[in-house]
């Protein structure tokens, strides 16, 4: 962590505008960890920042320069900027400057799996803030089907936020009616992406004619599509198995979803895509299986985005072989982490631009909630945290052990 001084946070300022931030004292009432003199800057008062002599990182270069910022925008960034008295001075001597992070997948405040996430706009957003994020795009989930309710409950939930934030939305069913709202979100909303579930039977699955009608749809909107890649029915089918076979513990939900289903969904998705001739984000690439296919296309020339999250490039299934139940359930997220071996092949595949940014899926439950599932792993809430966590960790793993530069760090975690 030696060059990992601090992160000063860039895009919270060049951002301001946009959704979500009127209520930002509520995060410096919280005390998390937040200069005083940041939780004064209001859209009404005047501020003016003169960060100085910090190594200032973008994707594409680094450079000693002071990074001159007038009520949240950026106003310069080049050496020894001259200001007047009043301007309030942050010596960076030493430290790497760089764009907030930008978490690509998140779930704040999510209904899934017969209950809601633990963290909601407000604390999930101030454990980012803590970790250098300062924006994350979270999927907004379809109320009844419908896009526009799914919309203006997420719009609510959202109002306690304190950091930006964006939207992705859910695809769950089709009509008539649910294409029609596509267009609503992405001509009205500023939503132009949408996630086909693939898996998730009896609940957020959706069938491959549905896929590719939202293929379709998508195309025809200039949206970008992304999918959750399992094999949903293989996966319902090796749940069955595993409790037919006694196996209810955490380590079933790894054993009934195998690699094997990740990369036959995400192959199936990569091809649907190029037979409708639309990109593709794969969201929370897990395994080498689903990684390969998405190098074969890339390498075929085709547009296909692989997304891979923090938990699946640092840690190994491990944790849910674990004998207590409360600490192995706390790993069961889908795709499964995997065994040892996928994530230093995630971590060469983003180093070599096979992946192209990292998100989280941060999607948190606690113990109480892990514990519906204490009889029956297909019962514990899906999900694990990483807002917090993405960016040192990352830093970590990537730039401290020479797998990529610092401006690709900033490349991976903010700008792509
Ligand atoms: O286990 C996970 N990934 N929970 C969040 C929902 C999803 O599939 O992204
Ligand atoms: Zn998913
Ligand atoms: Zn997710």
């Amino acid at each position: 962590m030696a060059h990992f001084l601090t992160y000063l946070l860039l895009s919270f300022l060049i951002i301001y505008d946009s959704l979500g931030l009127s209520q930002s004292n509520q995060f410096c009432d919280a005390g998390v960890g937040y200069p005083e003199s940041t939780c004064g800057f209001s859209s009404s008062s005047s501020s003016k920042l003169l960060i100085k002599g910090g190594t200032v990182l973008n994707a594409h270069q680094q450079e000693v320069a002071d990074v001159y910022v007038e009520d949240g925008i950026i106003v310069a960034v080049k050496p020894n900027i001259k200001v007047d008295e009043d301007v309030t001075l942050l010596d960076a001597t030493g430290k790497y400057v760089m764009p907030g992070g930008i978490d690509p997948h998140t779930h704040l405040a999510m209904e899934f799996m017969g209950t809601e996430t633990i963290d909601d706009f407000f604390s999930g957003q101030a454990a980012a803030l803590a970790g250098g994020t300062t924006m994350h795009i979270d999927f907004v989930i379809p109320v009844n089907g419908s896009l526009v309710a799914g919309f203006e409950a997420y719009k609510k939930k959202a109002k306690k936020s304190c950091m930006n934030y964006g939207f992705h939305m859910a695809i769950t069913k089709w009509d008539e009616s649910v294409s029609r709202e596509m267009e609503i979100m992405v001509k009205e909303k500023g939503i132009n992406s949408f996630k086909f579930f693939m898996a998730y039977k009896g609940s957020l699955m959706i069938s491959d004619e549905l896929l590719l009608q939202g293929l379709e749809r998508c195309k025809s909107l200039g949206a970008l599509a992304m999918v959750h890649a399992e094999n949903g029915d293989a996966v319902f089918e090796g749940q069955k198995r595993m409790i037919d076979l006694g196996i209810t513990g955490p380590e079933g939900h790894a054993l009934s979803r195998p690699p094997v289903l990740e990369g036959e969904a995400t192959a199936r998705a990569i091809r649907l895509a190029k037979f409708v001739n639309t990109p593709l984000y794969v969201v929370h690439v897990m395994s080498i299986d689903a990684m390969e296919e998405i190098a074969r296309a890339r390498k075929s020339g085709q547009k296909v985005i692989g997304e891979p999250v923090v938990s699946g490039l640092v840690l190994n299934d491990s944790g849910l072989w674990d004998p207590d139940f409360v600490t192995a359930a706390k790993y069961v997220m889908s795709p499964p982490i995997r065994e040892s071996g996928h994530d230093k092949a995630l971590q060469a595949a983003l180093s070599t631009g096979v992946l192209q940014l990292v998100g989280t899926d941060h999607c948190t439950f606690n113990s109480t909630q892990k514990a519906f599932g204490i009889d029956d792993f297909r019962k514990i809430p899906n999900g694990v945290n990483g807002i917090e966590e993405r960016m040192h960790l990352v830093w970590d793993t990537m730039v401290e052990s020479g797998q990529i530069s610092v401006t690709d760090f900033v490349r991976i975690t903010s700008t792509e």
